[in-house]
């Protein structure tokens, strides 16, 4: 049988996949995250199937669940919030199982950092900008960073950042931040994006901390660079050349002499 990661999403029981729901519908078993799961996407379960919270479960409890199931006869699907791509535990878990010779699957979801740009109507890279996004967190008390992957290193390229699992550091990342971004640098705080209780919060690099609800302490997104400015009129950032009348690209060919002039869909 198959253990299938899926990621469920952010949180808007909509921003599921429809071949997420489809598994989750056909599991007998099923094991979330639990606080960052909402019951609706566990309402896709089919009626009698053995559901289980693994918020209190260590890893070894999590794969014996897993190995019955499949000793059972039973596929799972095995929900972790957002995508499963970033700090998902999927990593450790699938180790465990390929040791085992059970078979996995893995199925995407939609990353909360997409949820908060969403939700923000915010594109992260903008012409002239920024053009990489950087998805990354401040230490915790169970997970070091690697030498490198530090903030500042990261506020030197200037790249649109999404800090994830630092809500509580915010203080460290301001002040980390403010040498290369300068104060006035835009941020965004997204709380529980797409959920019904969903909060942003705006300021910048200078006056975030202050603005902050002091009752945030978990589930936020920090996304820190200039693509945050609320008011980015066409003045402040360059317009791509994908969607500029004269560019001369393969779908839209600006002259006969062009490279793409006699190019079709079966060039492919
Ligand atoms: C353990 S990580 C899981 C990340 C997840 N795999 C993803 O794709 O976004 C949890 C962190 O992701 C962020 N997060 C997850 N869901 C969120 C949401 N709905 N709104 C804002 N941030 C969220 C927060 O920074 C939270 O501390």
């Amino acid at each position: 049988m198959t253990i299938h990661f899926i990621g469920a999403g952010p949180g808007a029981p909509d921003l599921l996949t429809l071949r997420a729901r489809d598994l989750i519908a056909a599991a007998p078993v099923c094991l979330y995250a639990g606080s960052l799961v909402p019951q609706e996407i566990l309402a896709h379960c089919p009626t009698n199937a053995r559901i289980i919270n693994t918020a209190s479960l260590h890893l070894d409890a999590i794969i014996s669940e897993m190995q019955r199931a499949h000793e059972a006869g039973h596929d799972v699907a095995r929900l972790h919030s957002g995508d499963l791509s970033v700090w998902s535990a999927m990593g450790e878990q699938i180790r465990r199982l390929r040791a085992l010779g059970i078979p996995v699957s893995v199925t995407p979801g939609v990353p909360s950092f997409a949820a908060a740009a969403a939700a923000l109507g915010a594109e992260l890279t903008l012409p002239g900008l920024a053009q990489s996004v950087v998805l990354t967190r401040t230490p915790g008390r169970a997970s070091t960073m690697p030498e490198g992957e530090s903030l500042t290193n990261f506020a030197a390229t200037g790249a649109t950042l999404a800090i994830h699992l630092s809500i509580q550091n915010l203080a460290h990342v301001t002040e980390t931040l403010t040498p290369a971004y300068g104060a006035n640098c835009p941020v965004a705080i997204v709380f529980r994006a797409s959920w019904p209780d969903q909060q942003i919060i705006r300021g910048t690099l200078g006056d975030i901390e202050a603005r902050l609800d002091a009752g945030i302490t978990r589930t936020a997104l920090i996304l820190v660079g200039p693509t945050l400015a609320r008011d980015l009129g066409a003045e402040d950032f360059e317009e791509s050349c994908l969607y500029a009348k004269n560019y001369d690209r393969r779908y839209r060919p600006q002259t006969a002499q062009s490279p793409w002039a006699n190019w079709s869909d079966a060039d492919e």
